[in-house]
Parts: structure tokens; sequence; C-alpha cells
């Protein structure tokens, strides 16, 4: 961990639909194909840097292209999100997934990380991603958005040994994946468990936790920070920070102060969050006193990267959040 002046700031979905600029770009290509190409994905990768002042670019990307080359089918259609064509459904199908090498499959993502790295003012580093075990599991075998996860849970309550291979798979793959991203030129590493939440504390350590485990450590031999991000794992935190990263990601159902106890400081961790997205629709007053009730929770301790709880929301006013890297760097 080292000194900052001001409190570092980056919005989780910082390059996206709130932005006029991606707009543009989105009406001529469709999501994927802005993935697919990385001079576009490089210049979208930008275009928040630009916008708004953050300390840090996260990659044009998405978690879930490791599905195509994965064979499970891959499209986003407007308003219904992800749709995963070829679900898992059966034990069966998780050893018939085919080898997936990132630096090769994936190399169209590496190619744009390399590119949007070069391409960054030296003192904004780029963050690269990967979903984790978890969240991938849960998209692949749902095949879509879901509100319950019965499926998923279904599917590791019935079919245990399929499931810690399937998790097994998704572990490998992402620490490669996120290890590929580092040497293309990313200074930081963020795993993005969203819906691990739905889990109790049990199911967590039981189904999960040494698959993260796994993820975290091959992306930290890489050299650079990890940062592992959650959403409503309040009650998971301990076990959750426990799995790794230098950096833990909470959303703001949690207090900062309270994250930070229950994520300890052995090892030293820094923290990240924790607005809620929906405050940058809150009159401006509001959203200031939220940003700097987030603050103080923080109390200046060292290694505060503010953060939303969890990503910008596609109607959010782009001056909001300008309005918010300005308080945050003391303004
Ligand atoms: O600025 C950034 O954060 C970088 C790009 C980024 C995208 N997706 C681009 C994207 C990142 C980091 C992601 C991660 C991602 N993708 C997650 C984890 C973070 C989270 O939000 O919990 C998840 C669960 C996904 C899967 C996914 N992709 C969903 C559920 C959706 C639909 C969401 C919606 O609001 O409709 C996407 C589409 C997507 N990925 C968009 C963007 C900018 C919006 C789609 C568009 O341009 O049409």
């Amino acid at each position: 961990m080292q000194p900052t002046d001001v409190t570092p700031v980056w919005f989780m979905r910082q390059a996206g639909r709130y932005l006029p600029e991606y707009r543009t770009l989105r009406q001529k290509h469709s999501l994927l194909e802005l993935c697919h190409k990385p001079e576009l994905a490089a210049q979208i990768t930008l275009q928040p840097v630009e916008r708004l002042g953050v300390d840090a670019a996260i990659l044009f990307a998405d978690i879930l292209l490791p599905f195509e080359p994965l064979g499970l089918g891959l499209s986003f259609s407007a308003g219904e999100g992800p749709q995963i064509t070829r679900p898992i459904r059966e034990a069966g199908q998780v050893l018939d997934l085919p080898p997936v090498d990132p630096a090769t499959d994936l190399a169209y993502v590496i190619e744009a990380a390399r590119a949007a790295a070069r391409a960054l003012p030296p003192h904004v580093p780029l963050i690269g991603f990967a979903g984790a075990p978890f969240t991938l599991a849960s998209y692949a075998i749902e095949g879509g958005a879901t509100r319950t996860f019965a499926l998923t849970k279904r599917f590791m309550y019935t079919e245990p040994r399929a499931w810690h291979e399937l998790m097994q798979r998704f572990a490998e793959l992402v620490g490669g994946y996120l290890a590929a991203q580092a040497r293309a030129g990313a200074r930081a590493l963020q795993l993005f468990d969203s819906w691990v939440g739905c889990l109790s504390p049990a199911d967590y350590a039981t189904y999960v936790f040494p698959h993260s485990q796994r993820a975290l450590e091959l992306a930290g031999a890489s050299g650079v920070p990890v940062i592992h991000f959650g959403t409503d794992t309040a009650t998971l935190l301990v076990d959750f920070a426990r799995a790794g990263g230098d950096v833990i990601g909470v959303d703001w159902r949690v207090p900062l102060d309270v994250a930070w106890e229950r994520v300890g400081s052995s090892p030293a961790r820094a923290i990240q969050g924790n607005l809620d997205p929906v405050a940058l629709l809150a009159p401006r007053p509001e959203l200031e006193r939220q940003v700097r009730e987030v603050l103080a929770h923080a109390g200046g301790r060292p290694g505060h990267i503010f953060n939303l709880g969890h990503g910008v929301l596609p109607e959010t006013p782009v001056e909001a959040l300008q309005a918010v890297v300005e308080w945050v760097h003391g303004g």
C-alpha cells in the first residue's frame, strides 16, 4: 500500500450507456462488436478518464466473454441483458467443455488491454477484470438474469462433483485470463463476484471459497494488486476476505467502518466502495451528504479507494459523477 495525496476514485461501469460518446459508438456497433474490436474497446476505456477525471480506467470488456470460446453461446438483447444459448443444465456438460487458453482464445481482450494501457496517461493505471467463478457459474447455469438463483443452487446441491469441476475450470480460466491482462499492461485486476451475496455463509464456504481463493492466487501471482469485489457480502465478509485480494470491494449495505472490521487488518487490506449508485440520481445536496458519509466512515484510514457499491446506472447524469470526483479529491 502506498500513500496518496487524495483519496483515489473510479467507478464500476464508468464506461457505458450514461456517456453520450459511448452511446454514439453503440448506435453503429453491438456491445459484442465493441468488445471484439481492440481499437474501439481501448477508445471506450479512455472516455470516462477524459470526462470525469477519475484516477483509474477499467478495461472495456464483459465478464461473460469467456463463454464464447467455451461454446456456451453469448448474446446481449436490449433490455434483457445477457443471454446464454446453451446453458449448463446437466453434470455431463461440464466435462464436455472445451479447453480455453485466454491468451489466444480471448486475444482480442488482451490486445485491447495493451492498446488502452499504452494510450492512458502514465498517472492513470488500467484495471483488468474477470468474473469470479460463482458469478460466471450462475450465468452459465441460469442462461441469463435471475432473482432466485434456483437453477444454480439446485445444480450445486444436486451435482456437487460437477459443480466443483465447473468452479475449478472457471478458477483456472479466470486466473490465467487476469494474469494475461496484467502482462499486457493492466496495473490492477478486479475479480467481480457480483451475485455471491445470494448465498448463505455456510454455502459460500463449501461451494465457492476454495475456487475464489484459487482464482485470486493465480491473479496475485502476476504481481499486481488484486481487488476482490462482491455485492450483498455483509454477512460473508470474513470468509470473502480470507479468500484473498489486496483490496476488498463492498457495497452500500454495509458501512465501510463495519466492513473494515470484518475484513480484518492481518494482512493489511485496502477497501473499495461504497456509494449507492442510486444516490447519483438524488438532488445534489443529498448526493453530497452521502459522499461525505462514505468518506467519514473510511475515516482517513490508509487504503480507501472511493467507488460505488455497484455499477453506474445508464440514467446517471454525467455531472453527478463529475461532482463526486471533485468532492472526493477534496473540493
Ligand atoms: O466501465 C466498465 O465497468 C467496463 C466494462 C464492463 C462491462 N461489463 C461492459 C458492459 C464491466 C466491468 C462489466 C462487468 C460485468 N458484466 C458484470 C460484473 C459487474 C456487475 O455489474 O455486477 C456483469 C454481471 C456483467 C454481465 C452483464 N453485461 C450484464 C448483466 C449486462 C446487462 C446490464 C444492463 O444494464 O443492461 C451487461 C451488458 C454490458 N456490459 C453493458 C456494458 C457497458 C451495457 C450494455 C450496452 O452497451 O448495451
